[in-house]
């Protein structure tokens, strides 16, 4: 991680980035964040990541606009354009003199943001165990929230059973990872649940789709019924710092040959090339 942060306004070392423990993204979870890779120094899909964190902050009915050249003017002096690094940025409803569960008067947020290198994950190539769980959030998943402990919860119980990733399961349908969205591959169309708010809609989700469509893959957005996973011959969960990930074994069982299968071989190599074009 860059040893320099920005935190309302200032750049500081980390250790000296200080907030109250009256701020209500600590005592309440009360923010939202966005999670930005930068490939060599350029902010990816930064328009889109942008748009989300605007959802989110209205979501959460923060009015904190900035366009996307003063995010990226507070972002600049923390990127190093040798390396693969991802921004976080998190905004909370700030410092309140009392916790009270009503928003306070007036409000004035809480501005953090990081930089750390992204390591590529090991998973990526060689695919990842997954276990289905129980879609335990709440009904607002659209909102990337900081509020996160369904995610955590969910996260770490996978990692406890051995699996990489929790696939989650409501109403007999799969909405998506615990930090990623779901794909499937079955009878050759890759099949991904349409946006709503039982999930976040994912900036690798829309790069996928937008590169299944110019590469003639064929694609659809639709339900997933918890059953068709079975017949799956392939299941990826993606997010921005991990990328594809191709799921060879769920709850147990084979997915597929029980190797990262044909359709994620291309899907990765079109993506990879789309990265660099804009790097
Ligand atoms: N999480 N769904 C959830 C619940 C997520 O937490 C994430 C990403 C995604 C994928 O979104 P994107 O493609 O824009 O990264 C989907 C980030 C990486 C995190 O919480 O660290």
């Amino acid at each position: 991680m860059s040893d320099t942060v920005y935190l309302n306004g200032e750049y500081l070392p980390l250790a000296d980035a200080k907030v109250s423990v009256l701020d209500r993204g600590f005592l309440f979870g009360d923010g939202v964040y966005e999670v930005i890779p930068v490939y060599a120094g350029r902010l990816f899909r930064f328009e889109d990541h942008v748009v989300r964190l605007n959802n989110s902050l209205s979501g959460i009915r923060l009015d904190l606009i900035k366009s996307a050249a003063e995010w990226q003017a507070i972002f600049q002096p923390m990127l190093d354009s040798s390396k693969d690094q991802y921004i976080y940025l998190q905004i909370t409803r700030g410092y309140a003199p009392k916790r009270d569960h009503g928003f306070p008067e007036p409000i004035v947020p809480t501005v953090f943001a990081m930089c750390s290198d992204i390591k590529p994950f090991a998973g990526r190539v060689s695919g990842v165990k997954a276990v289905t769980l129980d879609d335990t959030r709440w009904q607002m998943c659209h909102i990337k929230a900081t509020a996160l402990l369904a995610h955590l919860l969910l996260r770490q119980e996978a990692l406890d059973q051995d699996c990489a990733e929790a696939i989650l399961v409501k109403n007999g349908y799969v909405t998506e990872g615990a930090a990623s969205n779901l794909f499937v591959v079955i009878d050759d169309e890759l099949i991904t649940p349409s946006k709503s708010n039982e999930i976040l809609p994912g900036i690798t989700r829309d790069v996928i789709l937008e590169l299944a469509k110019t590469n003639q893959i064929p694609y659809r957005e639709d339900v997933i019924a918890l059953e068709a996973l079975e017949n799956a011959s392939e299941i990826w969960v993606t997010s921005s710092t991990r990328e594809i990930v191709p799921v060879i074994e769920l709850d147990g069982k084979m997915v597929g040959i029980g190797k990262p299968g044909p359709v994620y071989q291309k899907m990765d190599q079109v993506f990879q090339a789309y990265k660099q074009s804009l790097a």
